[in-house]
């Protein structure tokens, strides 16, 4: 007992300075006198300690001379330094940041002054050897960071500190550790050796490491675990193994010994067998993850459900989960608040029974799990505050199960064969922030469906068969839903007016629409009568031609305008001028663009008010199209001719003077005030003009 204090205790330590970014000092009441400082640096105090940063200025060499034997924490990361010389003796130090330099080697000679140090950070160096007594003889050292060096693997000791907290080797190409590995670093609390090659684990590598708290070996190509290669981890708190290969491995040896066990993660590690008593002796467990394995036969209450009493959280998504699951499945961690079950067969009689005995569920996730009716209990949840039920072939009659669930914030009912939501459905969900209905073939929605969803911030609709964007009956009459910021009605086949707004007066606070694939070939001038407030409009995927872009002149806050895959020929600045405050990005590739004299304009136009027009390289290649696509092309031409060369070859009078009031308007202080007038009487003019119409 005392001891597991004590470990709680240091390791606690480590996360407090690791969090902090400093070391906290007893109060001071004097005057802080500036100390030494390089000229590259910027230096002041942190509470009474001295801070001298070096980050990112090309240093190639160290600036000793320069530097007060008072420094307290030396930032040089980011420089081109290749080598430590030593540094001056009896330099008080605490935090020495030597991340993405070019360092090769971490000599002892280097930083044998050093004595006060605390922690150091050589993440990503080149560094292939560390002596290991560099860090011996300081007697407050805790943490060490060397992640994404090229270590050699060593055939000792890897370092002496009997005072090492936390260290950190992930992604050190090392492919084997040996028996006194760790030897030497016995108070280690927080070690992560992810994404090293090790392979196999053999017994009594660990052995030393008695205090250790916090184990990562995810990535680690692990297909083999020693027998009691864990045997003296008793400590243990939280082990990371995800994404190895352990197909077939004895558990019990390797859990057995790690009575403290609280944080397991498995997630995609080719595991096929868990034996039932694996998790017999962790009985403190709370989160468990077995995610993206071949578990078909796992017997969920024999292994789990009848043990692990503390269980908080548990994941088996997509495990294949053969065995239907049983009446007393959970019936000793009724704890669990927390269950992920998305992507296995399952059936709501199942589930009916096997989740009856967890009455604090907060999160549930049964997407993709094949049901074609809900759990008749669901109501049960009360405290349930996400559920996600997409992707099943749901029949319409079983959402009305959903409509007790009061405390709902997250609703996913996407994909889910909907044919129809009946409008009591969501009444009583008034905590709700994000829901998503869609790929359901809605066709409409019923008055008084959102109306409750007061709290709402972000909605779902795609692909829901709509041909009329939200109807104002479907809120609360005189009612602005100010959360709503986020509305999405991508690839709805939308019928839309030549006039008057598209989106009701409620949504005045929305800042993101999609209206992608939507089959628009216009938006009449007024359509976002009572939306100007919309930052990101979203147009992909439709039929506009280059006319009639007046509607964009209501939304002077815009930052992202998407107006790719449209039938755009040619496009004018004056459609942005009004918005050019904020704009940022207007995306304009893949429109059939025919290059005349209005194309140099805006292109001009965007390099003056440094507008990306075409998105990156990277988006068209994962999405597996030809890879000039991103580039602006003028279809007319044969071969593709992109607009730059374009601009560059066409002889056109430069207009952009033409444009560059915009400018000009845009300028910061003075002339943005000039902007913001003109535009508020602009808007006057338009919302009068509508409103005589409106009327
Ligand atoms: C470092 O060098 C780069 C390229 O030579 C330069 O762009 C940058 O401004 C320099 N940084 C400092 C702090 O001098
Ligand atoms: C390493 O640890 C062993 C005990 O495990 C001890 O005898 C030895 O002196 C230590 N070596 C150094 C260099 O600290
Ligand atoms: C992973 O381990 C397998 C043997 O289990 C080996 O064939 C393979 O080369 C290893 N992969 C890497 C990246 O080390
Ligand atoms: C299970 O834990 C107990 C201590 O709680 C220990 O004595 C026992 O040896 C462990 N079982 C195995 C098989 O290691
Ligand atoms: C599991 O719960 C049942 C009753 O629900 C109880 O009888 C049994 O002792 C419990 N098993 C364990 C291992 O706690
Ligand atoms: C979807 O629901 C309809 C009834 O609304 C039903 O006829 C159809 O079979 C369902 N589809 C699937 C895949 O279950
Ligand atoms: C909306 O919620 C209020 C209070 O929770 C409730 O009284 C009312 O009936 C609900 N409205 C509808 C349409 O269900
Ligand atoms: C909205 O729905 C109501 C009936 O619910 C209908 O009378 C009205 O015409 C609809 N408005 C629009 C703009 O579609
Ligand atoms: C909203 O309208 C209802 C009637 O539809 C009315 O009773 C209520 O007072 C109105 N609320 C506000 C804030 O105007
Ligand atoms: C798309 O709009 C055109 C008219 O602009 C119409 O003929 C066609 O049916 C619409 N497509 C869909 C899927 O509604
Ligand atoms: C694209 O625009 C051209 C005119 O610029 C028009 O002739 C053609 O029908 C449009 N195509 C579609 C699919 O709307």
């Amino acid at each position: 007992m005392r001891k597991m204090m004590k470990t709680e205790t240091t390791c606690l330590v480590v996360l407090l300075i690791l969090a902090k970014g400093s070391i906290v000092v007893d109060a001071f009441n004097g005057e802080l006198v500036d100390l030494g400082c390089p000229d590259e640096c910027e230096c002041h105090y942190f509470r009474v300690n001295w801070v001298t940063d070096c980050s990112e200025s090309n240093l190639t060499d160290i600036p000793y001379s320069e530097l007060s034997p008072s420094v307290y924490i030396l930032d040089l990361n980011g420089n081109y330094l290749t080598d430590v010389p030593p540094f001056p003796p009896d330099i008080k130090m605490r935090r020495l940041q030597l991340a993405n330099n070019l360092l090769t080697h971490v000599r002892k000679e280097s930083f044998q002054g050093l004595n006060y140090l605390i922690d150091a950070d050589f993440a990503n160096n080149r560094i292939a050897t560390i002596d290991p007594s560099t860090f011996q003889t300081m007697s407050g050292f805790i943490s060490l960071e060397l992640q994404d060096n090229p270590l050699t693997s060593v055939d000792g000791e890897f370092l002496y500190s009997s005072t090492l907290l936390y260290l950190d080797i992930s992604n050190c190409g090392l492919n084997f550790l040996n028996p006194r590995f760790f030897a030497n670093v016995t108070s280690l609390c927080t070690l992560d050796l992810s994404d090293n090659p090790l392979g196999m684990i053999s017994p009594n590598e660990f052995n030393p490491l008695k205090s250790l708290e916090i184990l990562k070996m995810n990535n680690c190509n692990v297909s083999f675990i020693g027998e009691d290669a864990f045997a003296a981890l008793d400590n243990l708190k939280s082990f990371e193994l995800a994404g190895n290969n352990l197909a077939e491995i004895s558990w019990s040896y390797v859990l057995y010994p790690l009575i403290r066990l609280e944080y397991l993660d498995f997630r995609r590690s080719g595991i096929r067998v868990i034996q039932p008593d694996a998790f017999d002796n962790n009985t403190y467990l709370r989160t468990l993850i077995l995610a993206e394995n071949e578990l078909r036969d796992l017997d969920v209450a024999a292994t789990v459900g009848q043990k692990l009493s503390h269980l908080d959280s548990l994941d088996l998504s997509h495990c294949h989960l053969g065995r239907p699951l049983s009446e007393d499945a959970f019936v000793n961690s009724s704890k669990i608040r927390t269950l992920y079950l998305a992507g296995n067969t399952l059936f709501a009689s199942d589930l009916l029974l096997a989740l009856a005995p967890l009455t604090k569920l907060q999160k549930l996730s049964l997407s993709q799990c094949g049901l074609s009716v809900l759990p008749h209990t669901l109501h049960q949840f009360q405290s349930l505050t996400e559920l996600d039920i997409s992707h099943n072939p749901l029949n319409d009659v079983f959402v009305k199960i959903l409509a007790p669930l009061q405390a709902l914030e997250y609703l996913n009912m996407g994909n889910s064969n909907l044919t129809h939501i009946m409008p009591s459905t969501f009444s009583k969900m008034t905590s709700m922030r994000r829901l998503i209905l869609s790929g359901n073939d809605l066709n409409s929605l019923e008055a008084g469906l959102f109306a409750n969803l007061t709290h709402l911030k972000s909605l779902e609709l795609n692909s829901c068969g709509l041909r009329k964007p939200l109807n104002a009956t479907v809120f609360f009459n005189n009612l602005t839903y100010t959360d709503l910021t986020e509305l999405q009605l991508a690839g709805n086949p939308l019928k839309v007016s030549r006039t008057g707004p598209l989106l009701p007066k409620q949504l005045s606070q929305l800042r993101t629409l999609d209206l992608s694939n939507c089959n628009l070939t216009y938006l009449p001038m007024d359509a976002f009568y009572w939306t100007t407030g919309i930052t990101h409009l979203i147009l992909k995927g439709n039929q506009f031609t280059s006319r009639d872009f007046k509607f964009l002149n209501l939304l002077p806050q815009l930052e992202t305008v998407d107006l790719r895959y449209n039938n755009l020929t040619t496009f004018s600045p004056k459609y942005l001028i009004m918005a050019s405050g904020k704009l940022n990005k207007v995306q304009l590739i893949g429109n059939p663009w025919i290059c005349d004299c209005d194309i140099v304009d805006t292109w001009d136009w965007s390099k003056m008010m440094g507008l990306q027009l075409a998105t990156s390289p990277e988006e068209h290649i994962i999405a597996g199209k030809v890879k000039n696509k991103h580039l602006l092309t003028c279809n007319h031409y044969d071969g593709q001719k992109t607009w730059s060369k374009y601009v560059k070859d066409s002889g056109c009078e430069r207009r952009s003077s033409h444009f560059r009031s915009a400018r000009s308007l845009i300028e910061p202080k003075i002339s943005t005030n000039i902007l913001y007038l003109g535009g508020v009487l602009f808007l006057v003019t338009i919302y009068v003009m509508l409103g005589t119409k409106l009327k």
